[in-house]
């Protein structure tokens, strides 16, 4: 069975491009990341697919808004069947606990399975200039992560996505059970690209990611799936 932490993001525009690195990549990866790429030049049928391919998805489209809408906006994707939702925390405790308890609610109501609802905390890309650029430079990257990570345990979500350089961090400060799913991996040796606190794939699972969101790294590889399956297998070893 293929090891569901490790999630390919689709970061593609065209449909054609999807269905070939999926059937490439085959039965050795189950979870697929769908983002604003794919979602706003495909739509929902590349969702509708990559179900019908037996495949799990973390349909990330950042919502971003007041409670309401940003609770509105759940309930409707929560029709397309994704396995995994995401807000950023930045939005705030009242707009994530609104937004998670409306989406427990529906899904009860329809008897639909509720997807994770997960918060974005602060972007891997983000490095120090730019942190400070916003206004931000009294308070480290890693404090506000996990801050950010407390707040959404507080409003009832399921997890958060991180660097997997906070792992470590919000792991002692959200307990067990907290989701985190970390983007910026880069294996050793590979191009960083925009990414800026990145780690390896098994230095994130050592410090207790639960996913690993991989995109270039093998998108871009000569051999997507010789890519994957070393990265499956630095997840194995560790
Ligand atoms: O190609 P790469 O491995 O850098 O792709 C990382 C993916 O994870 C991208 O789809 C990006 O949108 C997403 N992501 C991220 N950092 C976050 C949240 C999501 O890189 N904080």
């Amino acid at each position: 069975m293929a090891d569901e932490r490790l999630i390919v993001a689709l970061d593609f525009h065209r449909f054609d491009d999807v269905k070939n690195l999926v059937n490439e990549l085959g039965d050795s990866v189950k979870f697929y990341k769908v983002g604003m790429e794919l979602f706003y030049s495909v739509g929902a049928q590349v969702v509708e697919w990559l179900k019908s391919q037996d495949k799990k998805i973390f349909l990330d489209l950042k919502l971003h808004d007041i409670p309401n809408t940003v609770a509105g906006g759940l309930c409707s994707l929560m029709n397309l069947g994704a396995d995994i939702l995401n807000v950023h925390a930045a939005g705030g405790f009242t707009m994530m606990k609104i937004a998670a308890d409306k989406l427990r609610e529906e899904s009860a109501r329809q008897n639909i399975p509720c997807p994770k609802i997960i918060a974005i905390t602060v972007l891997t890309s983000i490095n120090q200039t730019d942190w400070n650029g916003m206004g931000y430079d009294l308070i480290k990257i890693s404090d506000q992560v996990v801050r950010f990570a407390k707040l959404a345990n507080s409003a009832g979500l399921d997890g958060v996505v991180a660097s997997p350089q906070e792992a470590k961090l919000i792991r002692e400060s959200c307990g067990e059970k907290f989701l985190i799913v970390t983007p910026g991996i880069r294996p050793a040796g590979s191009d960083i690209n925009d990414q800026s606190r990145i780690s390896t794939p098994s230095a994130a699972i050592k410090n207790g990611a639960n996913y690993l969101v991989v995109g270039r790294p093998i998108r871009a590889a000569e051999n997507p799936k010789l890519a994957a399956q070393k990265i499956l297998e630095e997840i194995h070893e560790v």
